[in-house]
């Protein structure tokens, strides 16, 4: 019971949650047995977690490509790059209006799953950090940041990926990021926990303690989950920061950046999926 008692103590000691300090960072994505784990929740059609639902999915597309106005023309294939590409269904999708694909992860299971649902089509896929990724220069008609994901990294290094980006489309070329709505995110501490067997955050039975609270300072919203092996009494520790930002930050971002021309779209315009209204996707150019 020496582990159990150990790993309640280093539960009772942690520190205040902080935005990207070394156990709220992310989540282990690239970690090959959590990205199996992982794999099983974007592929589900039960929930729109992860990735969502791939009737959601194709009608995100079709507003994607009127959007970012990057649409075939006459015998002409467009490219979009896919910056945290999950399991390719983006790709399949935008593949079917008639776009080559190449897309960015860092998730081996999630890559491995892009190029088994996209063979035969022309997509390709790259197993890599989007922060220290090397992509061509100026290449590509259209570049997507979706779910969230550019509220992930600290500000410098958003800013770096953003850059990157940006010299890896052509000129006027569209990005699109999907960001939550600021209003949307809860600015409020709480606390939940629940038991599970063989869950994303492990296998055996596990007990799970979750916290979210509020980093004023950042202002992201940060979680943190301690993960009790009920057997081994081992812990493991894992975490998230999302940044929470009104619209003009998101244009400034995307303007030093260099897509000086950023326009909003709310809720998706109208399509109705699980959290539909908590999202806007804004358009940089
Ligand atoms: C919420 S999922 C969304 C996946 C996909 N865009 C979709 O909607 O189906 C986030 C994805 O970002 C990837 N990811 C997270 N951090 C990354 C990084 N630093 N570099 C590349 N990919 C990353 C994860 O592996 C995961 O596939």
């Amino acid at each position: 019971m020496d582990r159990h008692r150990d790993s309640l103590a280093r539960i009772a000691d942690r520190v205040p949650l902080r935005a990207w300090a070394p156990d709220t960072i992310d989540l282990p994505w690239g970690d090959p047995a959590f990205s199996e784990r992982m794999l099983l929740e974007h592929l589900s059609q039960e929930h729109e977690l992860a990735s969502r639902r791939l009737t959601t999915i194709a009608a995100q597309t079709d507003r994607l490509v009127e959007w970012m106005g990057a649409a075939p023309r006459e015998g002409v294939s467009p490219s979009v790059l896919d910056v945290t590409c999950g399991p390719g269904l983006f790709a399949q999708a935008f593949a079917g209006h008639g776009f080559s694909v190449t897309g960015v992860d860092i998730s081996p299971a999630a890559i491995r799953a892009a190029a088994e649902i996209t063979a035969g089509l022309p997509c390709r896929f790259i197993h890599a950090d989007i922060r220290d990724v090397v992509l061509p220069t100026a290449s590509f008609d259209a570049g997507v940041y979706l779910y969230g994901q550019a509220e992930v990294p600290a500000p410098d290094e958003l800013d770096a990926i953003l850059r990157r980006i940006r010299a890896a489309l052509k000129p006027g070329a569209a990005l699109a990021l999907e960001l939550r709505v600021a209003s949307a995110v809860p600015r409020t501490m709480s606390t939940g926990w629940h038991t599970g067997v063989d869950g994303l955050f492990g296998s055996g039975t596990q007990l799970v303690l979750s916290e979210r609270g509020w980093d004023a300072q950042a202002r992201a919203t940060v979680e943190r989950h301690h993960v009790l092996d009920v057997e081994s009494g081992e812990l493991t520790i894992f975490g998230g920061t999302a940044r929470a930002l009104e619209r003009d930050d998101w244009a400034a971002i995307l303007t030093g950046a260099g897509f000086p021309a950023v326009e909003f779209h709310e809720a998706w315009d109208g399509l109705v999926f699980d959290d539909s209204t908590n999202w806007q996707v804004a358009i940089g150019r």
